[in-house]
């Protein structure tokens, strides 16, 4: 009889897109997927340390699993992702429960990881970085699903101060084109007509062609001659890299997505140079400028760090300021989180708690009011929408989203329309989404 396999995920869609691989492994090893955790034999979670909250969530998750494993001792449980590359076997010294250690770079290997477990009753810990090997062992299958994620490089050589991303995910490497482009057909092939290309640092993509080093511009132009392709994305991107031949690449692919996610992280110098990141607020504004100057349209969204060790009234005031320049859609704000081993948690983080959520509320407030303002300058429009699916919410209702990336909500029982452009008359601005109706 089949075994029934569970995972949950924390964190980002770089995550996401592991345990779906994950699942795709498994499944050739007879695995199917489980309703619910307690009819599970192997439950997974792929965990995220980015932020010191991240990993809390990781040690509440399996105590709750651990009382699941009590009524039924042959239940194997598997910690996977960013936390585990952290902390290794002190997840199982403080938490016995678990039975499987495994990092970002070996998921490739779990199975065997599960086999081994099964027949020692040792405990398996693997979380080395064997340089892009797994991606020869991953399956490459086709979802079926309208928009799809490609992992295209793995880890990051950055070090900002403040990130721990290169200790966890290890070295930057990036794929081969071929490789790549084999994905995007097979996805293509099953009906999937948007790819997300994903990368801790994207856009420094340096895969080869034929031998010979690449880059993402080649990556999309040559993507978007996949039939079937409707829609391409690329997710993250470093404002250092942004190099010209991808900003010219915004006028040769008509596919590629108006909308760019760009992490500024702040908008003063000093807290920029402190971060260790490679540009200052009038270089990313230059950036800005030129790829506007390509797509005039283009939405931008950011990641922003308030409270980071030194910041000043007058620093957080350049973040405002930045802010007001861009113009950033739907953006992402955190509160400085200290990490282990990294040069920022050496710093005396001197900014108070208080002083850090009063920031972070006043940015928030602003790039909600943006995002609205932005929603709103929609309405009475026709936008052409890639349709998802049915609305979570409302099955009454399909989902999809613009070039701009707005999500957009309509009334229609045509489900046909999945995975179809659908132009939609926006009619109805709402704080996170738009709602509309189809086009007559
Ligand atoms: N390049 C990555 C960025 C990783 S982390 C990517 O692909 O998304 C995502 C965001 O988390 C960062 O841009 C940053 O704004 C935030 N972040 C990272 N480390 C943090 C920390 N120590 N404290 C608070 N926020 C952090
Ligand atoms: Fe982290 Fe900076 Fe890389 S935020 S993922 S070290 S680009």
């Amino acid at each position: 009889m089949a075994k029934k396999l569970y995972i949950k995920t924390h964190g980002c869609q770089m995550n996401e897109y592991d345990s779906a691989k994950m699942m795709d492994l498994l499944k050739e090893e007879d695995f199917e997927l489980a309703e619910s955790e307690d009819q599970a034999d192997l439950l997974i979670l792929n965990t995220c340390s980015i932020r010191e909250k991240a990993q809390e969530k990781v040690f509440h998750q399996i105590g709750r699993w651990r009382k699941i494993k009590e009524e039924k001792p042959e239940l194997k449980i598997a910690i996977g992702g960013c936390v585990a590359s952290q902390e290794g076997e002190d997840i199982i010294k403080r938490a016995p429960a678990v039975d499987i250690v495994f990092g970002p770079q070996t998921l490739h290997r779990l199975p065997d990881l599960y086999k081994n477990k099964e027949k020692t009753n040792e405990n398996q810990i693997d979380i080395s970085f064997p340089k892009l090997e797994k991606f020869n062992y991953l399956p490459v299958s086709g979802t079926g699903k309208p928009s799809a994620f490609i992992s295209i490089a793995e880890g990051c050589n950055k070090y900002c101060s403040f990130c721990v991303v290169p200790k966890t995910r290890g070295h930057e490497v990036s794929r081969s084109v071929e490789d790549i482009l084999n994905e995007v057909s097979v996805l293509a092939d099953k009906g999937t007509k948007e790819i997300n290309f994903l990368g801790q640092n994207v856009n420094n993509f340096k895969g080869t062609y034929r031998g010979e080093k690449s880059s993402l511009a080649k990556l999309i132009e040559l993507s978007s001659k996949i039939q079937n392709i409707e829609r391409i994305r690329f997710t993250t991107s470093h404002p250092h890299e942004f190099k010209d031949d991808l900003v010219e690449v915004y006028d040769k692919v008509p596919e590629l997505v108006s909308h760019v996610h760009l992490p500024v992280q702040s908008g003063s110098d000093k807290i920029l140079k402190l971060m260790r990141r490679r540009y200052n607020a009038e270089e990313y504004l230059k950036l800005v400028e030129r790829i506007r100057a390509v797509r005039p349209d283009m939405s931008f969204s950011s990641d922003f760090i308030v409270g980071f060790p030194g910041e000043t009234k007058d620093d957080f005031q350049e973040t405002m300021n930045i802010i007001n320049e861009v113009q950033f859609d739907e953006s992402f704000s955190f509160i400085y989180s200290p990490r282990p081993n990294t040069t920022a948690s050496k710093m005396p983080d001197d900014v108070l708690l208080q002083e850090k959520k009063e920031r972070l509320d006043i940015l928030q407030s602003r790039l909600n009011q943006l995002s609205f303002g932005f929603s709103r300058k929609k309405v009475g429009t026709i936008q052409s929408c890639l349709i998802y699916g049915q609305s979570r919410r409302d099955p009454g209702q399909l989902q999809g989203r613009t070039i701009c990336n707005r999500i957009v909500n309509f009334q229609s029982n045509k489900i046909d329309l999945v995975g179809r452009m659908v132009n939609i008359h926006i009619q109805e601005a709402l704080p996170n989404s738009l709602r509309g109706s189809i086009e007559n």
